[in-house]
C-alpha cells in the first residue's frame, strides 16, 4: 500500500515554493512550525523550480528539495511533487527558441511568463523527459511523496510548424481523405476547398477564422496535443511508481466560476489518476449574492465529481485574496472556514492553497497565502487556516466517501466550443454554461444532488437527465437519449437544441427526426430577442417572463404544457412533454428566469421523490450537501448568507465541528456551517 491509500486525513497545505527563500534558512525553518500549527499537512513542491532545479543545461541541484522533502516527511506531511515544465530556465530558451510558442498571428513569443512552451517540440519534450527522469528516479520511493502534480495548469496553443505538422496528421489520421475534410468544413464555402493537405493551417486572425469545422478541430487536436504532452511527461514517472496517484491541476473560468473553456477536461479526466482543480471564486463581489457564487462553485466541484466518479482534489485556493481579480477582496471572517467546507461537502478529500508563504517579489508578491509578509501566526488570515486545519481534522471521516445523485445536468465542450463560435442567434446571449448553472440552481437551493456529466456518460444511473442548448449533437446522442428515455429515464431538452452535428455541419430536412420522434414536436424557428424584448409564457395557470430564445415548435405527438402569450406565436407552445416507451421527454422552449426552472423543476421532483428527505424546511441560500457512505451519510449545512438563517431537518445530529448536540431546528449564523452525522 503507497501513501495516498494509506492517507486518512483529509489534505491541508498547499503550493510551497522553498526554492523562493533558499537565502533565507530562518524562513523555511519557520516555515515547518508554522506548518504544523496550522494542521497543514500536505505540500506541493517544485512546480516552478526548474531554474533552481536545472541551473545551467545538465547541471542538476537536488540538495535543498532532499532537505524539504525530509523536513515535511519528519513533521508527518506528505508531498505533491510536480514536474517542473509549467516555467522553464532561461538557458534553455536561449539555446533552444523552438521550445517558445508561437501564437495564432505566427509570432515566436520571447522568453518570459509561464504556461507558453510548445507542446510539440521535440527539445522540449527531451528536456522535460530528462529532469522528470531525474526527479522520478530520486524521489519515486521517497516516505513522503503522495501523487504528482503534473506540471501547472496546461493551457494555450501553439501554431508553429511542428504544430501545424502534427495538426494535419491528427487530420489524417481523423479524415483519411481530403475529400472528406472538404465535405466536413464544408469547403467550396468562400472557395475553401483545400487541394493539397500542405494547404492546411491552424486558425489565425491573419488568415482563417471563418471555417467552423476547422475552428472545431483545431480545439479538440489543442486538448489531443495537451494531453499527448503530458503522457510524454508521465511516461517515466508511471513506469518507475506505478502506484502513485497522478493528477494535473485543471481550472475553472471567470470570477464567476464556469467550467473551463479551452480544454475539453472530459477528455482529460480520462487520463488522471485524480482530478485536481484551482477555484478562485470572487466572495462578497459588487454583482451577486452570495448565495448566487455558491452555486456556481457547487456546480464545478460536482463537475470535477462527476467526471471520473469518484472524490476529486482542490489543489488552490486562497485564504484570503488573489490578486488577478479586478477588485481583490479580502474574505470576510467566516468565509474561509465555509468556503473551505463547502469543496469538502461536494466531494473534494483536500483543500490545499496557493500558496504557502507570499512571495516577496514579482506579480504574486501581494497574492494571498497563509504566511503574509509579516511572517507571523497572530494574524486574521493565519488564524482563519488554522481552524480550517482543526476542523479538517475533525471531519476527517468523511474522506473517500462519494455522494449519490439521481439528477444529471450535460455540460459538453465541442457543444461549447461550436456555439460560442456560431454567427447567428445573438453573440452576448448564447450563455450557454451559465444556462446551464441556471438550471442547476434549482437544484442547488433545494438540496438536491446533481451530477455534471457529459453526452458520453452512463446516462441510466439518472432519474433525470437535463440537456439544456445542445446545438451541437451527434445521431449517437440523440439514440442514447432516445433509448435513455424509453428504458424510463426523465430528460429536458430546451431551446437551441439540434442544430448542427459532430463536424459543425447542420443537420437538413428541418429538425433531426431523431429529435421529432423524442420530444413529439418539430422546432420550426428559434426567434431570436433584443437584450429589451419579453415575452411570457403561461405554464400551470402562472405567467412567466422569457426572454432571448423563443422556439416556435409544431407539436406532433406531445402535449403541450404551456404556450406564449405575446407575438406572432402567441398560443403556440412553448413548453412541451412527450411520452417514449417508459419515460419522459420535456422541451423547454424558451429562455425563462429562475422562477419557471424552479417551479418546473420543483414539480418534477415531487413527482420522481428526488426530493431531499433529510431537509424538512430548507432556505435557498442554506445549501446542505452530504458526503454518503453506504450505509451512512455526512450532511454539511452553509449558510451563503449574510443573515442569521435556520432550517429543520428530519434528525437530530452531532456537529462534528464542536461536539455539540443539534436537535432537528438548526440555527447558523451568516457565513454558519455546520457538519451534522445523525
Ligand atoms: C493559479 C496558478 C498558481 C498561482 C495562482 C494564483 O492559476 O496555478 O501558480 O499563480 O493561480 O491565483
Amino acid at each position: 500500500m503507497r501513501r495516498y491509500d494509506l492517507e486518512t486525513r483529509l489534505l491541508h497545505g498547499g503550493d510551497y515554493n522553498p526554492d523562493q527563500w533558499l537565502g533565507y534558512p530562518e524562513i523555511l525553518a519557520k516555515d515547518l512550525a508554522l506548518m504544523e500549527k496550522a494542521k497543514a499537512n500536505t505540500f506541493s513542491l517544485g512546480i516552478f523550480a526548474w531554474s533552481t532545479l536545472e541551473p545551467e543545461e545538465g547541471v542538476f541541484r537536488f540538495d535543498w528539495l532532499d532537505k524539504i522533502m525530509a523536513d515535511i516527511h519528519e513533521m508527518g506531511g506528505n508531498v505533491i511533487l510536480a514536474t517542473p515544465s509549467g516555467a522553464r530556465p532561461a538557458w534553455l530558451s536561449q539555446k533552444y527558441p523552438e521550445v517558445l510558442r508561437t501564437n495564432e498571428r505566427r509570432e515566436k513569443q520571447l522568453h518570459g511568463g509561464r504556461h507558453n512552451h510548445c507542446f510539440s517540440s521535440p527539445v522540449y519534450r527531451k528536456k522535460v523527459a530528462i529532469i522528470n527522469k531525474k526527479l522520478v528516479e530520486r524521489y519515486g520511493n521517497h516516505p513522503a511523496l503522495l501523487m504528482w502534480h503534473i506540471s501547472n495548469e496546461y493551457s494555450g496553443d501553439c501554431h508553429c510548424d511542428y504544430c501545424q505538422e502534427n495538426f494535419r496528421s491528427w487530420l489524417k489520421q481523423k479524415y483519411t481523405t481530403l475529400e472528406a475534410l472538404n465535405e466536413a468544413w464544408w469547403g467550396p464555402f468562400w472557395s475553401h476547398t483545400y487541394s493539397d493537405w500542405s494547404q492546411v493551417e491552424s486558425p489565425s486572425s491573419l488568415g482563417e477564422t471563418m471555417v467552423h469545422g476547422l475552428n472545431l478541430d483545431w480545439k479538440r487536436f489543442v486538448t489531443d496535443q495537451t494531453i499527448d504532452f503530458y503522457q510524454h511527461e508521465i511516461k517515466d514517472i508511471r513506469r518507475v511508481t506505478p502506484n502513485i496517484p497522478i493528477t494535473t491541476n485543471f481550472m475553472a473560468d471567470t470570477n464567476d466560476l464556469i467550467p473551463f473553456q479551452s480544454l475539453d477536461y472530459g477528455e482529460f479526466s480520462k487520463h488522471v489518476d485524480i482530478i485536481s482543480w484551482d477555484c478562485y471564486p470572487a466572495w462578497h463581489n459588487d454583482w451577486g449574492t452570495t448565495a448566487d457564487l455558491a452555486s456556481k462553485v457547487g456546480f464545478i466541484n460536482d463537475q470535477y465529481r462527476s467526471l471520473k466518479q469518484q472524490p476529486f482534489l482542490i489543489m488552490e485556493s486562497t485564504p484570503s485574496s488573489v490578486n488577478w481579480h479586478d477588485v481583490n477582496k479580502a474574505k470576510r471572517p467566516g468565509m474561509h472556514l465555509l468556503s473551505s467546507l463547502q469543496f469538502i461537502a461536494h466531494g473534494s478529500d483536500s483543500n490545499l492553497y496557493f500558496q504557502w508563504r507570499k512571495s516577496r517579489g514579482s506579480s504574486e508578491k501581494f497574492h494571498g497565502a497563509v504566511v503574509d509578509h509579516d511572517n507571523s501566526e497572530e494574524n486574521r488570515v493565519f488564524q482563519e487556516v488554522t481552524k480550517v486545519g482543526h476542523s479538517l481534522e475533525k471531519i476527517k471521516a468523511v474522506k473517500g466517501s462519494y455522494k449519490k445523485a439521481k439528477v444529471g445536468i450535460i455540460f459538453d465542450w465541442a457543444n461549447n466550443w461550436a456555439l460560442e463560435d456560431a454567427q447567428g442567434f445573438s453573440q452576448q446571449s448564447k450563455r450557454y454554461a451559465q444556462t446551464l448553472q441556471e438550471h442547476y440552481r434549482s437544484f442547488w437551493n433545494a438540496d438536491i444532488p446533481v451530477e455534471v456529466i457529459t453526452p458520453e456518460s452512463d446516462l441510466g444511473k439518472y432519474d433525470l437527465v437535463i440537456a439544456p442548448m445542445l446545438y451541437l449533437i451527434e445521431e449517437e446522442t440523440m439514440d442514447k437519449f432516445t433509448e435513455y428515455v424509453t428504458q424510463g429515464g426523465r430528460l429536458v431538452s430546451t431551446y437551441v437544441t439540434g442544430y448542427v452535428n459532430e463536424t459543425d455541419l447542420t443537420y437538413l430536412n428541418g429538425w433531426p427526426k431523431k429529435l421529432q420522434k423524442l420530444f413529439g414536436i418539430a422546432v420550426k424557428e428559434t426567434d431570436t430577442l433584443y437584450p429589451k424584448d419579453r415575452n411570457q409564457l403561461n405554464y400551470q395557470s402562472k405567467s412567466y417572463e422569457v426572454q432571448d430564445y423563443c422556439s416556435i415548435i409544431e407539436l406532433k405527438g406531445a402535449q403541450s404544457l404551456g404556450s406564449y402569450v405575446q407575438d406572432f406565436y402567441a398560443q403556440q407552445s412553448a413548453v412541451t412533454k412527450h411520452t417514449v416507451g417508459a419515460g419522459t421527454a420535456y422541451y423547454i422552449g424558451a429562455r425563462t428566469a429562475q422562477d419557471f426552472l424552479t417551479d418546473f423543476y420543483t414539480a418534477l421532483a415531487q413527482e420522481l421523490s428526488l426530493t431531499n428527505p433529510w431537509v424538512v424546511a430548507g432556505h435557498p441560500d442554506v445549501s446542505v450537501q452530504s458526503r454518503d457512505f453506504e450505509e451512512e451519510s455526512y450532511y454539511f449545512v452553509m449558510n451563503f448568507s449574510e443573515e442569521i438563517q435556520i432550517i429543520e431537518v428530519a434528525e437530530e445530529s452531532t456537529d462534528l465541528l464542536t461536539g455539540e448536540k443539534i436537535s432537528k431546528h438548526i440555527q447558523l449564523q451568516p457565513y454558519g456551517v455546520k457538519v451534522l452525522h445523525p
